[in-house]
């Protein structure tokens, strides 16, 4: 491992440490804490938090300092997986490797879970505890709010479901692709920049590469949908053909959608020139998570 993996080895391991955590005085209340913490704890990749980390880092920031926004950015993933996993969106059996929340706690607690982890992440972000800055703060939970409500992920989510059955055009996939998934992604980037208190050029750059890497990111989750193994991904393979989704490879097919990985990452990888060596860590993220697996 070389230097730049194994930091970015480091955000992961300590944002496990810390979600396993977080809800450790809770008060009973049925099995909702024990739903949230089933699919929070299931192992996902943990992207947005590590890119979030590694940001912060990059901008002169300390990554144990923001583990809150770190943490809260995860539960707000993990919220949109559940929600994305029902019956009534996407309808999974299988998720990070284990049943889907609503198989095992019923479609309510699923549901439940998943309002309580979106909650939960605005509750630590905006705990006066946290010893940051409270401007910053605030900024950096204005952007998470945006990007995953109806100008973010929710409203991406709804264009992917308004358009099952009927084909979309290509610049409307890429619209929806860049709200469901995009916007988390570049908000990660973009709140470890505003945490560190980084310049505006640091910013941008950071902002661009995470747009750049979510695009990329998407196109091969569409592409492992098609041609990935269940079991090393951990979810089911052949969901959007089920759904009759619009996806990247419905319109373009594989082999364009591979070159497009490819062309979206160097992209990405170029637009940390101004980070210099330090951004070595995000441009081995963006080339690892181009042939990705899982
Ligand atoms: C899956 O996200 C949903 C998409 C936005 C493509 P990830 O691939 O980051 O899922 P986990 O967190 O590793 O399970
Ligand atoms: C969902 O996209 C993105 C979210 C906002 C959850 P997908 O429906 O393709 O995600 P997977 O493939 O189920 O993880
Ligand atoms: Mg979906
Ligand atoms: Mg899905
Ligand atoms: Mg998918």
């Amino acid at each position: 491992m070389s230097m730049a993996d194994s930091r970015l080895d480091a955000h992961r391991l300590r944002i496990e440490e810390w979600l396993r955590d977080c809800f450790r005085d809770r008060e009973p209340r049925g099995d909702l804490y024990d739903a949230m913490c089933y699919s929070l704890m299931a192992g996902g990749k943990r992207i947005r938090p590590v890119l979030l980390m590694e940001t912060c880092r990059m901008c002169g920031g300390d990554p144990e300092a923001v583990l809150p926004f770190a943490g809260a950015i995860e539960m707000i993933h993990t919220y949109s997986l559940i929600h994305d996993d029902l019956p009534c969106m996407d309808d999974d059996d299988l998720r990070r490797g284990r049943p889907t929340n609503h198989k095992v706690y019923g479609e309510a607690t699923a549901v439940l879970a998943g309002d309580a982890l979106l909650t939960a992440a605005f509750e630590f972000m905006l705990d006066p505890g946290t010893g940051l800055p409270p401007a910053r703060a605030l900024e950096a939970a204005g952007i998470l709010a945006r990007a995953a409500g109806g100008r973010g992920m929710v409203g991406g989510q709804v264009l992917d479901m308004a358009g099952e059955g009927h084909s979309l055009g290509i610049h409307e996939v890429e619209e929806l692709q860049r709200l469901k998934t995009g916007a988390l992604i570049a908000a990660a980037a973009e709140m470890g920049c505003v945490l560190a208190d980084g310049g505006m050029e640091q910013r941008q750059a950071a902002r661009l590469y995470a747009e750049r890497l979510g695009l990329a990111f998407q196109i091969q989750d569409d592409i492992l949908d098609v041609v990935g193994d269940e079991a090393t991904l951990g979810k089911p393979v052949g969901s959007d053909a089920k759904s009759e989704k619009n996806t990247f490879v419905t319109l373009k097919g594989l082999d364009v959608c591979r070159e497009l990985v490819a062309k979206l990452t160097q992209e990405a990888v170029e637009a940390l020139s101004c980070f210099g060596a330090e951004g070595d860590g995000l441009r081995w993220l963006a080339n690892s998570l181009a042939s990705r697996e899982k």
